[in-house]
């Protein structure tokens, strides 16, 4: 490997515009907007009505380009993270590649879950920092109501729908750019948050969908209690291996699955909120695209600006976990 460092250089998102309140689901389950807003800190999500992940990510990679001012021809791979794929294969990567008309780009599906953006960004900067690739396009997009049961509880309040897009290219600057990354997983977690059917340990049957085996389960409490931690823990090591500390972050990233998990990973940073990007009131979890559409938000509102010190963090089913230091090169989005 040479002294290239990759960064990010562009950012774009797309959320549907269907949108499903927290009074929508108190007519569907037993539950009370006071209770989702008070456990979770989601008000709202966003649900995509027709159409699958593939088109989401389409139009977030169509967004990111825009921003940039490239076209589709110039992407040479596009890594899909998602645990949502239109179907098993073709990879989702390659739908997008054919919806954008990324003719020049080869591409795979990564299953990271929440973790997925993070887990896609790194192995998207080791080809470009190694020179196999120049611009690598790495897409959150998940679909969670299409694994959502609707009378379950516990979790139908949490997830929604929706896509983001970064652009990953040789960093102008040699100090700045994607620092440094921390990547975790731990599969004794995987009993406590998965999808049982459908794959080749139990293959879709009459029984597997009468038994809602092929909806996302989750025993919350179990998972709360390890992300609250890792989440904290993996922000607060990163700062500390780069000898940094919360005062020297501008926005910490977070993935949004629970507002509480977010508060726990700031204060463990000493950070105060007001230095964390949160939209978990308004999409709720949107597993690989919660943190390219913070970036994508913060950025088209000029909040994420050049040469800004940034934190990303996730935590999700594996288990896996992650954080990523990054000293921003994007040009601001009014002057680009
Ligand atoms: O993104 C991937 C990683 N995932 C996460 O990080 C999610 C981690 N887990 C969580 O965010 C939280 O555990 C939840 C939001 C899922 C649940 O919050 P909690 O504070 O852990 O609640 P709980 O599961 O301990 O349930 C507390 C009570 C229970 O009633 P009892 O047993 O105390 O009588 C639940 O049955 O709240 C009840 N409950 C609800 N009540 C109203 C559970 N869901 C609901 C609901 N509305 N939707």
């Amino acid at each position: 490997m040479g002294n290239t460092r990759a960064t990010i250089s562009a950012v774009g998102h797309y959320a549907p515009p269907d949108v499903l309140t927290n009074a929508d689901l108190e007519k569907m389950v037993d539950t009370s907007d006071e209770w989702i807003r008070t456990r979770t800190g989601i008000s709202e999500r966003r649900m995509l009505v027709n159409g699958a992940s593939s088109d989401m990510g389409a139009r977030a990679v169509e967004a990111m380009l825009k921003n940039r001012g490239m076209t589709a021809a110039d992407i040479d791979l596009i890594i899909c993270s998602t645990v949502t794929p239109d179907m098993f294969f073709p990879s989702t990567a390659c739908l997008i590649q054919e919806k954008t008309g990324a003719k020049n780009a080869w591409g795979f599906d990564l299953s990271g879950a929440c973790s997925g953006f993070i887990f896609g960004l790194v192995t998207a900067a080791q080809f470009v920092e190694t020179g196999k690739c120049r611009n690598a396009v790495v897409v959150g997009a998940d679909k969670m109501s299409s694994i959502t049961d609707y009378t379950d509880r516990n979790n139908c309040i949490l997830f929604g729908d929706a896509a983001g897009a970064v652009l990953v290219e040789p960093s102008p600057e040699p100090g700045a750019g994607i620092i440094d990354s921390i990547v975790r997983t731990d599969g004794s977690g995987g009993k406590y948050l998965n999808l049982k059917a459908g794959g080749s340990a139990m293959p879709a049957t009459r029984e597997t969908v009468d038994r809602r085996l092929h909806y996302l389960y989750q025993d919350g409490r179990a998972v709360f209690k390890v992300a609250v931690i890792a989440m904290a823990d993996i922000s607060a090591e990163i700062l500390e291996r780069n000898g940094l500390t919360g005062a020297d972050v501008d926005w910490l990233v977070p993935h949004q699955a629970n507002l509480r998990i977010i508060d726990a990973t700031a204060n463990r940073m000493g950070l105060d909120r007001k230095k964390v990007m949160i939209n978990i009131d308004r999409y709720g979890n949107t597993t690989a695209a919660t943190i390219p559409l913070c970036l994508s938000e913060w950025w088209q509102c000029g909040k994420l600006k050049k040469g800004q010190t940034i934190v990303l963090a996730s935590f999700g089913a594996g288990y896996t976990w992650g954080s990523t230091l990054i000293k921003w090169t994007a040009d601001d989005a009014a002057a680009s």
